[in-house]
């Protein structure tokens, strides 16, 4: 999503007359455009804003931060010495943000604007894309869940939509301009709703575009994913079979602490309904670790699920509190740095024996890949499940072409596709 913002961004910029640049050399001011999910991503920015000034120490830059660390430590960024940023504007500000930097560079005051805006869809700003064969797309911005880990209720404000009309006018923009894949997105994209549609007409709606390849979205909730989502998805084949289906836990205990309204059992038998209508269907997950009072017993049923399921891929980050969720007010975090770690480790080690098992049955099947890039020796492009294929180049190869390709080898992580 904030590579998405960020394309918004350069738009809204370039059309107020500003011109953007990815050399610091050339630049004048630089924006950050940030995300708070997780604590890690707090100290990147930090460290990237103090290498960029240790590697320009004569020439003043002046700092702007920018997306949901902007909102969730408000004016707190702007009084932090240390830092010295020169104004912060957070996920639905971006179209003030030429005002901000006028008065920014006035250099009287450090300008911000972190309020969060109920109908803010960026609606008619269409993203200054990076060419490429995938485009993203937001359909709708925020989220109600509520889950008490995640700051982004808090951070992008509350759900919307954007209308069909326009998603669809910006996919046949987009088509006509030679992108053959749009990735939907949304914080919580399957409560996609606007004017009596949903998000299973939303995908039809955008197949039945010409020229469209391939339609891919994420991520959705367990608890808005519909069975006429699901046969939408088997039944159109411009939709990728692949789905990310975030399990976060796999202790109904935990999952009730976190408010993911769905138990263990629910879990799997969403996972038995996608397997009984659409068996191909590729599985990626996000899971936590460590959360307030997880038990080694909380811990096992996790490893049971993933064990049960075989996600073909899995997320797996330690649980940190964000500022402002119900988890950092109401539970300690009372799980220790070396369990947190323990816990991570093994369910990575788990998780790289299952996709390496997952991606060995590809092996002698054949596969259609979209191609994504080229160098001179060497072809990739993602099978339909969304796994990295690479191939021998041929001169014939062409970004946004869909070939038939017969897979050769397999690691956890990437295919391998032998000459056609
Ligand atoms: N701690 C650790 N992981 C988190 N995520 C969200 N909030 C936190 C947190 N406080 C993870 C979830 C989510 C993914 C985008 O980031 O797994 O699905
Ligand atoms: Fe965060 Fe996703 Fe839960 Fe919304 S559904 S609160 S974005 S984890």
């Amino acid at each position: 999503m904030n590579e998405y913002d960020s394309e918004l961004i350069t738009t809204i910029l370039t059309d107020a007359g500003y011109t953007v640049t990815a050399a610091l050399d050339e630049a004048e001011i630089v924006l950050l455009n940030t995300c708070a999910v997780r604590e890690n991503a707090h100290r990147k920015v930090f460290g990237h804003i103090h290498e960029m000034r240790h590697a320009h120490k004569d020439k003043p830059l002046l700092f702007g931060i920018l997306g949901c660390m902007a909102e969730n430590l408000k004016e707190d960024l702007l009084k932090d010495k240390n830092l010295d940023i020169a104004f912060i504007a957070g996920p639905d500000s971006y179209r003030k943000l030429p005002d901000i930097i006028h008065e920014a560079l006035g250099q009287q005051s450090q300008p911000y604007a972190i309020t969060l805006d109920n109908i803010e869809t960026y609606d008619g700003i269409y993203p200054t894309r990076k060419s490429g064969i995938n485009a993203w797309l937001a359909v709708m911005r925020g989220c109600n869940n509520f889950c008490t880990f995640c700051v982004v209720p808090y951070t992008r404000g509350r759900e919307r939509s954007r209308t069909l009309e326009s998603i669809k006018d910006e996919v046949k923009d987009l088509v006509a301009h030679g992108c053959r894949q749009v990735t939907l997105l949304g914080q919580n994209v399957n409560s996609y709703h606007c004017q009596g549609i949903d998000f299973a007409d939303l995908i039809n709606e955008i197949a039945a575009v010409k020229g469209l390849s391939r339609i891919r979205f994420t991520s959705p909730h367990p608890k808005d994913f519909s069975e006429k989502l699901l046969t939408t998805i088997a039944d159109n084949p411009k939709v990728c079979k692949h789905l990310h289906f975030p399990l976060q836990s796999g202790s109904t205990r935990i999952l009730k602490k976190m408010n993911r309204s769905y138990t263990k059992e629910g879990f799997l038998a969403h996972i038995a309904k996608i397997r009984n209508i659409c068996p191909q269907m590729a599985l990626s997950t996000d899971i936590i670790v460590g959360f307030p009072t997880e038990t080694d017993d909380d811990f096992a049923d996790t490893v049971d699920v993933m064990q049960q399921v075989q996600f073909d891929s899995a997320f797996i980050f330690k649980y940190s509190p964000r500022k402002g969720t119900l988890a950092q007010k109401k539970y300690p975090d009372d799980i220790s740095e070396e369990i947190k770690t323990a816990r991570i480790v093994q369910l990575n080690q788990l998780q790289k024996k299952i996709s390496l098992a997952k991606n060995q049955a590809y092996v002698g099947r054949q596969q259609d890949i979209l191609i994504e890039d080229i160098s001179k020796n060497l072809t990739r492009g993602r099978t339909d499940s969304h796994k990295m294929v690479s191939l021998p180049g041929k001169p014939e190869h062409r970004p946004g072409q869909v070939i038939t390709v017969t897979i050769t080898q397999a690691s956890p992580h990437a295919l391998k596709a032998g000459n056609e």
